[in-house]
């Protein structure tokens, strides 16, 4: 799959290992097509800017999920939610991660770093990269009506 990855600077606050870096390398070696929209230090960026490249990346067509991470994953997924398309899911346990895929086709996954260990964070990318949209007619009628 290709999945378009993208942090603000929370993604490099130590201590090691640094989440950004780190989510990156563990879907690589799943065998994911990564689309790496940055950033690659840990300079201050603004996370309405790196939910913009990750949404783009979707909306044309270059990669097919997403994954945002900020400090808590609530910024990521307020900014990503602005583009029409786009159904950002802020996720902190199997559940909401899997019911984000199922009941609301989320195509962006939202995580944080301050909120969440790395193992967490591992464990809900790969739940809810593993799990497909249900397709059931209520769910497909509502995430119509998103737009
Ligand atoms: C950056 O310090 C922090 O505000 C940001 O990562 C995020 O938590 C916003 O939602």
């Amino acid at each position: 799959m290709r999945i378009a990855v993208a942090s603000d600077h929370a993604g490099f606050e130590g201590p090691e290992p640094l989440y950004k870096p780190a989510i990156v390398a563990h879907l690589r070696a799943l065998g994911h097509e990564v689309v790496d929209c940055g950033p690659a230090t840990p300079d201050p960026v603004d996370y309405p800017d790196m939910a913009e490249r990750v949404c783009r990346a979707l909306l044309c067509g270059e990669a097919d999920l997403g994954i945002l991470l900020c400090g808590t994953g609530i910024g990521m997924s307020i900014a990503a939610n602005r583009y029409p398309g786009i159904r950002a899911a802020a996720c902190t346990t199997e559940d909401m991660a899997r019911l984000s895929r199922e009941h609301n086709n989320a195509n962006i996954l939202c995580l944080g770093r301050r909120t969440l260990p790395l193992e967490q964070c591992l464990a809900l990318a790969d739940l809810w990269l593993a799990t497909p949209f249900s397709g059931g007619e209520r769910h497909r009628r509502r995430v119509d009506k998103l737009g």
